[in-house]
């Protein structure tokens, strides 16, 4: 999929993209970000167009067409940069003014974004600096987009410049709904001069001297030792044989903090001139793995974007149409939660033109993912784009209308379809309505934190480990179980959430260690999995025996770990039944009082443990030393340790979601088969039928 593209691309790259800017002022932060979006308007559908594709006789049948389609708002001018300053320091708004107003006067409220991916001609002409030097060391150039030196003085001069104009301009206009900031800030390595500047700088306010650098990167390793902060260069793995873990995983923080320190500057320009009803956000890729959308905490909330049929297989023989399963899940349950609101800026209205097979998607399934949009919490959603483009390099992309600028495109029919449910279902709205205890009972949350990830792909042990899928294995079992999920950080309060998981958490501390055990004391149940607790925050391991600091927590030693061949025919026993695994193993010694509730059942350590299981006065730990071939053995010991918590559990096939919003309940399938969904007998039908047939949508209250 295209996310996964990304990260391949970024990862390859991985670098950094300084920045020293002026101080932020703070975000109006403290207030949920659900003031924003009354509860009643349930999700807002609108649509992406540029105006500046197309010429201006044709916008106001365009913007009439929205209308008439029940698009509620409109997202316009994140790369129309060289249109608002033709020339340097001159400005042309007038288009815009224009644009604005015409949608307003069909009701479509305005996302406006600053326009900071795609800068004009001159200004590359005139400095090159402004272009981010890649992991090849050759400097980026003007024709594409997203190719800037995030730390270079001139890019952030020009910037500001062009986004303080756009805020006094529209600021104040009560067209505009919200702001958009850049598009899909995707942390791009940068190893240009101002970037290196700011990666030096960045490491000696976290260090203050060398020598604590020294240390905290393991520099005696290799004679890496530095006797002064100017030494440091950018770690580039494409010119380097094993770069320290420890440069590459703070160059990958850096990278992330530079991203949101952009990102929160734009946020704080632009707060000096607009309205307080006016909202900023931006529009993360769904899953990203080296932009950290965390960081971005200044914005009023954070939106995602989302592609889910892209080539890939996905589930059962219709898969590769109905699209990638976990996608919407993991974007509801991982955005939200930052800020208390979410929207997905950009859905995919159809076929796409960038992936390696670009299929079209079944009949239904555009209206299945806006409608799980709804489900999982979005207050808004928009597809990309518009209308089909006929030039650039989108060509071959769906949008709502096709290439006459007017015939609806089937994905366009199935999002009319779904503003005019969306207005019947909001006279169904009843702002009494109660989370059902049920559904509450099994509220359960993935503890997250991207540094993990980040120092795992940089030392897997196993080409076969996947950070991300390993993730999206504990989150499918859960929704499989009919639970609630959100992710949630260290920061967070764990003690609303029944079950807290956190999966291969490999860097931790002591004070982790004490939260997570007072979790557990207070009565949690806490699950842990293979991997976990290996390392320090600075990717050493400790000077004790391996991954101990968690052992009175888990009540158990991690003896050591295994990993076989792609083909390895690993067992591991519970209850009588043989669960296959290849690709990690963490051989554990349970302590007296923990249970092994599954051993290994053959390799050199048969009969040593796989899952321990330990209780507390209250609460309990779970240790999931191993990942199975197809994760029915992890799923088996949660079903157990649901059960034992006495929080019931359904059990839906994979692929179907069924999740509870402002009163309504809604199921959707990405499965290939029909499934039925068992409804209590007071329950109203409000749309879709039952058995729910693949790419459908049951929704009842
Ligand atoms: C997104 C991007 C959009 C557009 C779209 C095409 O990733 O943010 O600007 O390029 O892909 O599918």
């Amino acid at each position: 999929m295209k996310e996964l593209r990304l990260l391949i691309m970024l990862l390859l790259a991985l670098s950094g993209s300084a920045v020293s800017l002026p101080a932020m002022a703070r975000a109006q932060t403290g207030e949920s970000a659900s003031r924003f979006f009354p509860a009643k308007d349930l999700m807002r559908v609108g649509v992406y167009y540029y105006p500046e594709h197309w010429p201006a006789e044709q916008w106001e049948r365009d913007f009439a067409k929205m209308e008439a389609m029940g698009f509620e708002f409109v997202h316009m001018a994140e790369f129309a940069w060289a249109f608002m300053e033709p020339e340097e320091g001159k400005f042309d708004f007038a288009w815009l003014d224009r644009a604005v107003s015409t949608a307003a006067r069909h009701n479509l409220r305005v996302i406006l974004c600053t326009p900071t991916p795609c800068p004009p001609a001159w200004m590359g002409e005139k400095y090159p600096e402004t272009f981010l030097v890649g992991a090849d060391g050759r400097r980026r150039e003007h024709g594409s987009r997203g190719n800037n030196a995030l730390a270079d003085p001139t890019y952030l001069r020009l910037s500001n410049r062009i986004i303080t104009e756009l805020a006094q301009r529209y600021g104040r206009n009560p067209a505009v709904w919200g702001w958009q900031l850049d598009n899909e800030p995707i942390a791009q390595p940068d190893y240009s001069p101002s970037a290196e500047q700011a990666f030096r700088e960045w490491l000696k306010a976290r260090y203050k001297t060398i020598d604590v650098l020294n240390r905290e990167w393991g520099a005696a390793f290799w004679s890496l030792k530095y006797n002064r902060f100017d030494q440091i260069r950018i770690p580039n793995p494409s010119y380097l044989y094993g770069p320290s873990p420890h440069a590459i995983l703070d160059f990958r923080r850096f990278t992330a903090d530079q991203t949101a320190k952009f990102l929160h500057w734009q946020a704080a320009l632009l707060r000096r001139h607009i309205a307080p009803a006016q909202w900023i956000t931006t529009n993360y890729i769904s899953n990203i793995g080296s932009s950290d959308p965390r960081r971005s905490s200044e914005l009023d909330f954070i939106s995602f974007t989302l592609y889910p049929v892209s080539g890939g297989h996905n589930l059962g023989e219709d898969g590769f149409r109905l699209g990638w399963q976990h996608g919407m899940a993991f974007a509801g349950a991982f955005y939200k939660p930052i800020k208390g609101a979410t929207g997905v800026m950009e859905l995919q209205p159809g076929q796409v033109n960038w992936a390696w097979i670009n299929p079209q998607p079944m009949p239904g399934a555009v209206r299945m993912w806006l409608w799980h949009a709804f489900a999982v919490g979005c207050s808004f959603a928009s597809p990309y784009r518009f209308r089909q483009p006929l030039y650039g390099s989108e060509q071959y992309h769906y949008g709502i209308v096709g290439t006459d600028g007017v015939t609806p495109s089937p994905g366009g029919l199935e999002y009319e379809q779904v503003a005019r449910e969306m207005r019947v279902l909001r006279t169904k709205y009843d702002p009494t309505a109660k989370t059902p205890p049920r559904y509450r009972a099994r509220r359960t949350a993935i503890l997250w934190n991207h540094e993990n990830l980040w120092n795992i792909d940089q030392q897997k042990q196993t080409g076969m480990w996947d950070t991300w899928g390993h993730m999206f294995r504990y989150l499918e079992i859960a929704k499989s179980f009919g639970a609630p999920v959100d992710f949630i950080s260290e920061a967070d309060d764990f003690s609303t959430y029944p079950v807290l998981i956190a999966p291969a958490y490999q860097l931790i501390d002591e004070e982790l260690v004490r939260k997570w055990t007072r979790y557990v004391e207070q009565g949690g149940h806490l699950v842990l999995t293979c991997r976990t607790g290996q390392k320090k925050r600075n990717g050493q391991l400790w000077e004790a025996r391996w991954a101990e600091p968690i052992y009175p927590l888990i009540g158990a030693e991690v003896s050591f770990f295994d990993l076989l061949l792609n083909d390895g025919k690993g067992q591991v026993e519970m209850d009588s039944s043989i669960y296959e695994w290849n690709v990690w193993a963490d051989v554990l010694k349970p302590f007296e009082g923990t249970e092994s509730i599954a051993k290994y059942a053959n390799q050199f350590y048969a009969g040593q443990t796989a899952v321990t299981h330990r209780l507390s006065v209250k609460g309990s730990v779970t240790y999931i030393g191993v990942q199975t071939k197809d994760g029915r053995l992890e799923k088996d010991v949660l079903r157990l340790v649901y059960k034992r918590a006495g929080i019931a559990t359904l059990d839906y096939p994979a692929g179907v979601y069924v999740d509870w919003r402002d009163g309504f309940w809604v199921a959707v399938n990405y499965s290939s088969r029909a499934t039925d969904i068992a409804l209590s007998e007071r329950a109203e039908v409000l749309l879709g039928s039952r058995p729910l047939k693949p790419a459908d949508v049951l929704i009842w209250k």
